[in-house]
């Protein structure tokens, strides 16, 4: 392709003069750790997705690891997830001496698939260990809610919690008993969210824990302080001397208040980003619907996406690796389909669950029958750029380039 007169990224944050503000008045401040701007971030954000708490924290592989912790996650248990995801989700549940269980995706929505939770609920012997279901890690990959209706029907029949991953998906929203509400609510017991710049708003890193249960809430706050029996904040206000204690072990993972400064400016221009979002990804699909062998991404009826991510499927005669260097000469940069984290290193010769090899893994690097659409769903996808301020110009220019590559 000749004409190489762009260079279109895959995403690019919307921060401006606002963020700058927000970012200058913690500074000027003088309180820049986890502060007052934190607690009014959390606040915010709990009013947005409509949950009774929200915890901020240093960026949601560390909400995920509490999360976790906080629904009895111990060495050995098992957590039921998706390999298809990026490789925190199944870390989070290592952190936590845990095995993560990879459960298949359905290869429209690129979700966990309901149909195939059952199968791998229970208790049995491995490696010498007794091993048991301890709770189901769901996530709304690429900001698709999951068919969470089915999976809760699962998991209260079972008696597990629910914990969703929700890194990708503020500003998502599913049908609840007739009505729409945002993902986060949350629908399951705890949903943890992403600030990284790839999301659809950013704090450079961050994270937030959703909950309506206020135990947990209190423990999420005393774990993310190093377990401290008092907040800075109190002690800094306080008129009487308090001597403050570590009644269990604890992290550090704060969010700072710079951060959280940002976030606040960035919540208001949430509901902009995901309409604007939205438009784009109707706008790829009424553009890309008539290319031979494209697939493109669904969404079901009980579900609205944010977009983060707009992922196409590639007709079967392209080669991803190809499609994509050619889009990256013509100067349009796309990234190959989610992540499947059984294919990595960490997650297959590494002796990590209990010490000794996994013989009885049924996945290595070459693949596996049983996580079989989620391998397609890396290796015959790809993201498309899809950004705030992509123009409609720049958009075009996309379609153009990749309908010219998919030719037969
Ligand atoms: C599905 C999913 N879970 C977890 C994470 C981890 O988020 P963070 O980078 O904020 O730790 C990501 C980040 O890409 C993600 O996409």
């Amino acid at each position: 392709m000749s004409e190489k007169t762009q260079n279109i990224p895959i995403a690019k944050p919307w921060l401006g003069e606002p963020e700058a503000e927000a970012a200058k008045r913690a500074i000027m401040s003088g309180w820049v750790t986890q502060g007052p701007e934190v607690a009014a971030f959390e606040r915010e954000f709990a009013e947005y997705v409509g949950s009774q708490h929200a915890c901020a924290v240093s960026n949601c592989t560390t909400a995920l690891h509490l999360a976790l912790l906080a629904v009895g996650v111990r060495p050995g248990d098992e957590v039921i997830t998706v390999s298809h995801s990026y490789i925190a989700t199944a870390n989070s549940i290592r952190y936590c001496g845990a095995i993560p269980v990879f459960v298949d995706i359905e290869p429209q929505t690129y979700n966990i698939n309901p149909m195939l939770i059952e199968d791998v609920i229970g208790d049995r012997l491995r490696c010498g260990m007794a091993e048991r279901t301890r709770a189901i890690l769901v996530v709304h990959q690429m900001g698709m809610p999951c068919n969470l209706k089915a999976i809760l029907d699962i998991a209260q029949r079972y008696d597990l919690p629910v914990i969703e991953d929700a890194a990708c998906a503020i500003g998502s929203e599913i049908l609840w008993d007739g009505q729409w509400e945002k993902i986060g609510k949350p629908h399951g017991d705890i949903a943890c969210f992403s600030f990284h710049p790839r999301k659809v708003i950013t704090t450079g890193d961050g994270g937030m824990l959703t909950t309506n249960n206020l135990q947990w809430d209190k423990q999420f706050r005393l774990w993310r302080q190093h377990g401290m029996s008092v907040p800075d904040t109190v002690r800094h206000g306080a008129k009487q001397v308090i001597f403050e204690s570590y009644p269990m072990l604890g992290y550090n993972y704060r969010m700072t208040d710079i951060q959280a400064a940002v976030g606040r400016e960035q919540l208001k221009r949430l509901p902009e980003i995901v309409k604007r979002r939205r438009y784009l990804a109707q706008r790829y699909h009424e553009m890309l619907a008539d290319v031979p062998g494209l697939k493109l991404p669904t969404e079901p009826s009980w579900a609205k996406s944010n977009w983060q991510s707009y992922c196409v499927r590639l007709p079967e005669w392209c080669e991803q690796r190809q499609v994509m260097q050619v889009m990256l000469d013509a100067g349009v940069s796309t990234r190959r389909g989610i992540m499947c984290v059984h294919r990595e290193l960490a997650y297959t010769s590494e002796a990590w669950s209990c010490g000794v090899e996994r013989k009885d893994c049924d996945y290595d690097v070459g693949g596996c029958d049983r996580l079989y659409e989620s391998e397609q769903a890396q290796d015959r996808t790809s993201l498309l750029p899809l950004f705030h301020h992509i123009t409609q110009q720049e958009q075009d220019y996309v379609v153009k380039v990749l309908k010219m590559t998919c030719q037969v």
